[in-house]
C-alpha cells in the first residue's frame, strides 16, 4: 500500500468558523479526517494555523491548507500508510518546531487522522480495530496483528448538559456541569442522558429561563449562582427518575484558567456571585459541592500554571474525586511528566488537536495510564461530525469520553458511533 494523494479543503466547524478537512488517498481508498478546534484553550496547546487575513474575520485556514498541499504532501506520497509512527515523525520533523507552529498542529492532525482511516478502509477494518492494533503495536501495523476485542474498552460518557464559561453568553463561572450515567450499556447511558436532559429544559422553561444552547449544546440559562446551576442539574436527574449520585453522578469542567486573575490575591474570580477566591478557598469550595452534590470529577479546578494549587488539590481531593488536566496536560508527554513529578492531578484529558498527531495521542495516554492517571478522550467546544474520537476512545481503552450534550449533530455523532461500536462488539463475543 502506498499514500497516492492527499487533498485538503476549508471547512465550517459547529461554530461556523473555518477549519480542516484533509482527504488521503491510497489508490481507490479514501480516508478522511476533519480537525475540531478549542475555545478555552490552554496557552501550551500545539499551534493552531490561523490565516489573520479579511476573509472569515481572520479565522480562514487557507495557509494550513497550503502546507498540507505543498509541504506534506509532497514528502509523504509513495509511503506506507501503515507505519502511522514513521509518518507522524516525518510531518513533525518537517514542522521542526516544538509546538507545530511553522506547518500549524491542524494541517498536521487533518493528515495524521485521515491516514488512519484510510488504511483501516484499505485494511477493510473499522475504525477502531485498526486503531487497537497500532495502539498496541507502538503505531506500527503488520498484516499478521489480529484484532482481541479484549483489548478495548466501551467509555463512560460524560455529558455536557449545562454550559457556562466561553462556551456560553450566561453568567456562569463554571464551563462544564456535565453528568455521568452509571450503567453498564452505552446505549443505556445515551438514553439516560437523553432524559435528563429533556427533562432539564422542562425546568428551565416553566421557570421562564432561557432555553437557548451552549457551544457544547448544553443549557445556558442566566442563574443567580453557579450552586444554583448544580441544583438545577441534581434536580433534572432526579425528576428524570433517577438517583444523584448512584445511577447518574455530576461531574464539572470548571476551566478555571479562564477565571483566573494571576495579579490579583484572590485570583480566581467567581464573576457571577461577584467574589474573588484563593486557590485554597475554591478547593474548599469544590470539596463542600463534592459531598452536597456528588461529584465525581473536577477538570481543571485550577489554572494551568498553579502548580502549587494542583499539589495542593490533588492532595486534599484526589483520594474522593478525579482530579483531570485539560488545560494543565494539554496531551502533551513533557507536561504529564511534569504533573506526575508535582503529584498533580490524577488524570488527563486527551484532545487530538492539542498535541496534533495520532502518535503523539497515543504517547500521552500511554504515559498517563503506565502512571497510574485515569484518562478521558474529549471533543472541542468547535466541533465537526467526524465521529473519530469515538473510535479512539474505544481503541486505546481510555474508559472515559466527554462529547457535549446528548444533542445537536456534531455531539451525537460521537455518541452515535458509539452505539455502533457496542452492537458490532456485542456480536463478535
Ligand atoms: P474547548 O473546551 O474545546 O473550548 O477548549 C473544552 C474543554 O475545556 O474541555
Ligand atoms: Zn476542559
Amino acid at each position: 500500500m502506498k499514500i497516492t494523494d492527499i487533498q485538503a479543503t476549508q471547512i465550517l466547524d459547529s461554530r461556523g468558523n473555518p477549519t480542516i478537512k484533509a482527504v488521503v488517498y491510497l489508490d481507490q481508498v479514501v480516508g478522511d479526517f476533519s480537525v475540531p478546534s478549542g475555545a478555552s484553550t490552554g496557552t501550551f496547546e500545539a499551534l493552531e494555523l490561523r490565516d489573520h487575513q479579511k476573509a472569515f474575520l481572520g479565522q480562514g485556514v487557507e495557509k494550513a491548507i497550503t502546507n498540507i498541499e505543498t509541504i506534506i504532501k509532497p514528502v509523504l506520497l509513495g509511503l506506507d500508510p501503515t507505519n502511522q509512527k514513521a509518518l507522524d515523525d516525518k510531518m513533525i520533523a518537517l514542522d521542526g518546531t516544538s509546538n507545530k507552529s511553522k506547518l500549524g498542529a491542524n494541517a498536521i492532525l487533518g493528515v495524521s487522522g485521515a491516514v488512519s482511516r484510510a488504511t483501516a478502509t484499505a485494511l477493510k477494518l473499522p475504525l477502531y480495530q485498526y486503531l487497537n492494533l497500532l495502539f498496541d503495536h507502538q503505531g506500527q501495523y503488520q498484516s499478521a496483528y489480529r484484532f482481541d476485542q479484549t483489548k478495548c474498552q466501551l467509555p463512560k460518557m460524560f455529558f455536557n448538559i449545562l454550559n457556562g464559561g466561553k462556551h456560553a453568553e450566561n453568567n456562569l463561572d463554571i464551563q462544564e456541569t456535565m453528568i455521568v450515567p452509571q450503567k453498564e450499556s452505552v446505549s443505556l447511558n445515551i438514553q439516560i442522558a437523553s432524559e435528563v436532559y429533556h427533562t432539564l429544559k422542562g425546568i428551565i422553561n416553566r421557570r421562564h429561563l432561557a432555553t437557548g444552547l451552549g457551544d457544547e449544546g448544553g443549557f445556558a440559562p442566566d442563574l443567580e449562582s453557579n450552586t444554583k446551576a448544580l441544583d438545577l442539574v441534581a434536580e433534572a436527574i432526579e425528576q428524570a427518575g433517577y438517583k444523584l449520585g448512584k445511577e447518574v453522578a455530576i461531574a464539572l469542567d470548571v476551566a478555571a484558567t479562564e477565571i483566573y486573575e494571576p495579579n490579583k490575591d484572590q485570583k480566581y474570580i467567581l464573576a457571577s456571585e461577584n467574589i474573588g477566591l484563593t486557590a485554597g478557598q475554591l478547593v474548599n469550595l469544590y470539596k463542600e459541592l463534592i459531598a452536597e452534590y456528588q461529584i465525581i470529577s473536577i477538570e481543571d479546578g485550577l489554572a494551568e500554571e498553579d502548580w502549587a494549587g494542583w499539589q495542593m488539590m490533588t492532595e486534599k481531593l484526589g483520594s474522593k474525586v478525579q482530579i483531570i488536566g485539560d488545560d494543565l496536560f494539554v496531551t502533551n508527554v513533557e507536561r504529564i511528566q511534569k504533573g506526575l513529578e508535582f503529584k498533580a492531578a490524577n488524570s488527563v484529558l486527551i484532545k487530538m488537536n492539542q498535541i496534533g498527531t495520532l502518535t503523539e495521542t497515543f504517547d500521552a495516554i500511554n504515559l498517563a495510564v503506565k502512571n497510574g492517571y485515569r484518562v478521558m478522550v474529549s471533543h472541542r467546544s468547535g466541533e465537526t461530525a467526524d465521529s473519530f474520537i469515538a473510535d479512539l476512545v474505544v481503541a486505546t481503552k481510555a474508559g472515559q469520553i466527554k462529547s457535549g450534550a446528548p444533542a445537536r449533530g456534531e455531539r451525537t455523532s460521537k455518541y452515535n458511533r458509539l452505539i455502533e461500536i457496542e452492537k458490532d462488539l456485542a456480536k463478535k463475543i
